[in-house]
């Protein structure tokens, strides 16, 4: 079986975890610095595994030398956001987390994929391919399918039909001014713009930029964490099945969309490989300027690195 490590067992991690044991598709290390809980979640879930019919193992670990030889390395540790708090308020706490997990788990697993999630997550992604010095191919950030997932939800329950049937495609930075392409986003092939009035469809776009804020401000005292690590597991399961699936994810830019330099929110092809291909849409004035903002936004926040 393939091994999948993720680094981080709070809510995000474990509930990968979760996703991923029920698919079959790898035996899942969870590692984290706090004592007890990697191990007692992944024994938590050991035990699930009779009851939902699942071979998976389920491993918890304070110790990298457990993840080695890993075929995917998902990292999902760190602070998550307060309400009133933007992701890059993180910045500080999270890029000593994320270069400590990137340098550690890649020791011990030279040829494996990293996935990051952990926030602000596109500049986490920046580094996380500085500090491992690997290619492109080799290091996605996930948000793209996370914001297009509750762009599809909000649609679905506004028109009353299957989630399956809404197509979405969000892009660009993963924050408030992320860039909800409603001209390419349909229902069972119908254009969005045709079948939602402007101020609905207005109302959705609004509701999917803020909707990790929307979260957090519920739950006070943690950010989302089904969604993202449902994508999370979408992600690795196209990249260890070998899929092709193109899905909207944070990858490095050489070009593409008039980028470089840069994570950003792109649609992406993902296979055994992991970062396959870029697909770029043809984008008129309007979307190619507001994936312009966003980009400059993610920019500024990776120029403070100073990497
Ligand atoms: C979100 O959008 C946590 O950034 C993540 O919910």
């Amino acid at each position: 079986m393939a091994k999948v490590t993720i680094v981080g067992a709070g809510q995000t991690g474990a509930t990968t975890a979760h996703w991923l044991t029920e698919r079959q598709l790898a035996d899942i290390v969870l590692v984290d610095i706090l004592e007890g809980l990697p191990q007692g979640k992944a024994l938590d879930l050991a035990e699930a595994m009779p009851v939902i019919g699942s071979d998976a193992k389920v491993y918890g670990t304070n110790d990298y030398a457990d993840t080695a030889g890993s075929d995917i390395v998902i990292v999902t540790a760190g602070l998550p956001r307060k309400p009133g708090m933007s992701r890059d308020d993180l910045l500080a706490a999270n890029s000593k987390i994320v270069r400590e997990s990137v340098e550690k788990a890649l020791a011990v697993s030279p040829d494996t994929i990293f996935i990051i999630l952990t926030n602000p997550l596109d500049v986490m992604s920046f580094l996380a391919m500085k500090v491992s010095g690997l290619p492109r191919e080799r290091v996605i950030g996930q948000a793209g399918i996370l914001d297009s997932a509750r762009m599809r939800a909000f649609v679905a329950l506004e028109l009353g039909v299957s989630v399956e049937n809404v197509h979405c495609y969000v892009l660009g930075g993963h924050g408030d001014d992320l860039v909800p392409l409603t001209r390419h986003s349909n229902v069972a092939g119908i254009p969005l713009e045709k079948i939602l009035p402007k101020a609905g469809l207005d109302a959705i776009v609004e509701r999917t930029r803020k909707g990790g804020g929307e979260i957090v401000g519920l739950l006070k005292t943690g950010s989302a964490f089904y969604a993202p690590s449902a994508a999370l597991a979408q992600m690795a399961e196209a990249i260890l099945l070998d899929r092709h699936l193109i899905v909207p994810a944070s990858a490095y830019l050489n070009g593409e969309y008039g980028q470089s330099g840069i994570f950003f929110g792109v649609p992406v092809q993902l296979g055994r490989a992991g970062l396959e291909k870029i697909i770029e849409y043809e984008l008129d004035e309007t979307e190619q300027e507001a994936l312009e903002e966003s980009a400059n936004h993610v920019r500024e926040v990776i120029e403070t690195l100073n990497l």
